[in-house]
């Protein structure tokens, strides 16, 4: 395995440890560590167990940045006591986190029992097992995210009950928080399926893409990393918390709240045509 990589393990105040990446300069879970963040934001504040067990047929989770697999591997860990059916999509243009995960698996700590598993998945993009009462197939869409979502392809792709977005943060990797890319996934989503996206960030910008996108859009559980996060859902019932008028006047007044229109950052005010379709969102005329 090669040793020329732009993934470090980094070891955080808490002991665990993260990788990191010289390349954007940010650490992948940069405080609680990967299992315990990903158990906060996805497998407990979307009840996946549950949700898991309650469906009949194939539970779809699109894994967007699947870096060094700490977030599948914890679902993994989470629904292994329950039968089902479990399909796997994961996105990443590079192999190269998987690699140093691999690599570090003994002080990441989270690779238990899975190394042959992830193994596989590197080299020949898919696998499938057993999983303790469930049955798995994982595959990797190798490439560039926003392309891939844009392809035909991604038309026949499996609808998600679940997306894990773990991209970098919108300062570092902008081209995966733009609204075209938002819209095509929510698009994308089969409306008769409930899905649910956490994502760590909380930021108006964000907050504002998702409600533009079409998606309903609430607050999420603090996770140790972050006091509070975002939850978002092609259905309303699964938003528990949703954002109300306090919100919106606090994004009316935010210095950074119009969405990415193309993959380069920057921050700016709503602009007009934003302000209205926002408020026009069932969310808010509902309220
Ligand atoms: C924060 S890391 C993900 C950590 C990962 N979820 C885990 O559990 O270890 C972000 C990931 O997004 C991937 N990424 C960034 N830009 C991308 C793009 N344009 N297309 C596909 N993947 C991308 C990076 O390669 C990286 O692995």
């Amino acid at each position: 395995m090669s040793l020329e990589t732009d993934y470090h393990l980094v070891q955080l105040a808490n002991g665990a440890f993260s990788l990191h990446s010289t390349a954007h300069k940010e650490t992948f879970h940069p405080v609680i560590g990967p299992s315990a963040e990903a158990q906060a934001l996805y497998v407990e504040q979307l009840e996946l167990p549950r949700r898991f067990s309650e469906t009949p047929g194939e539970f779809v989770v699109w894994d967007v940045g699947l870096g060094a697999a700490a977030n599948v591997l914890t679902v993994l860990k989470a629904l292994r006591n329950h039968a089902g059916n479990l399909t796997i999509l994961s996105f990443d243009h590079s192999l190269q986190p998987l690699e140093a995960g691999i690599m570090y698996a003994k002080e990441l700590g989270y690779f238990d029992g899975f190394e042959t598993t992830t193994t596989t998945l590197l080299k020949a993009g898919k696998v499938e097992f057993t999983n303790g009462l469930s049955t798995v197939s994982w595959k990797l869409h190798l490439g560039d995210f926003p392309t891939l979502l844009h392809s035909d392809k991604a038309e026949t792709w499996p609808k998600p009950h679940a997306i894990l977005f773990d991209a970098f943060s919108p300062a570092k990797n902008a081209a995966m928080w733009t609204l075209p890319l938002f819209q095509r996934l929510y698009n994308l989503l089969d409306p008769d399926r409930a899905c649910a996206m956490p994502t760590y960030s909380r930021s108006t910008l964000l907050r504002v893409t998702l409600l533009l996108a079409g998606f309903w859009v609430g607050t999420g559980h603090a996770t140790g990393e972050k006091e509070e996060t975002t939850v978002a859902s092609n259905q309303t019932r699964l938003i528990k918390s949703p954002l109300g008028s306090a919100w919106l006047k606090r994004a009316n007044n935010s210095t950074s709240a119009e969405p990415l229109h193309q993959a380069h950052y920057r921050q700016s005010p709503l602009s007009e045509s934003s302000r209205q379709q926002l408020l026009i969102h069932p969310q808010f005329s509902l309220t």
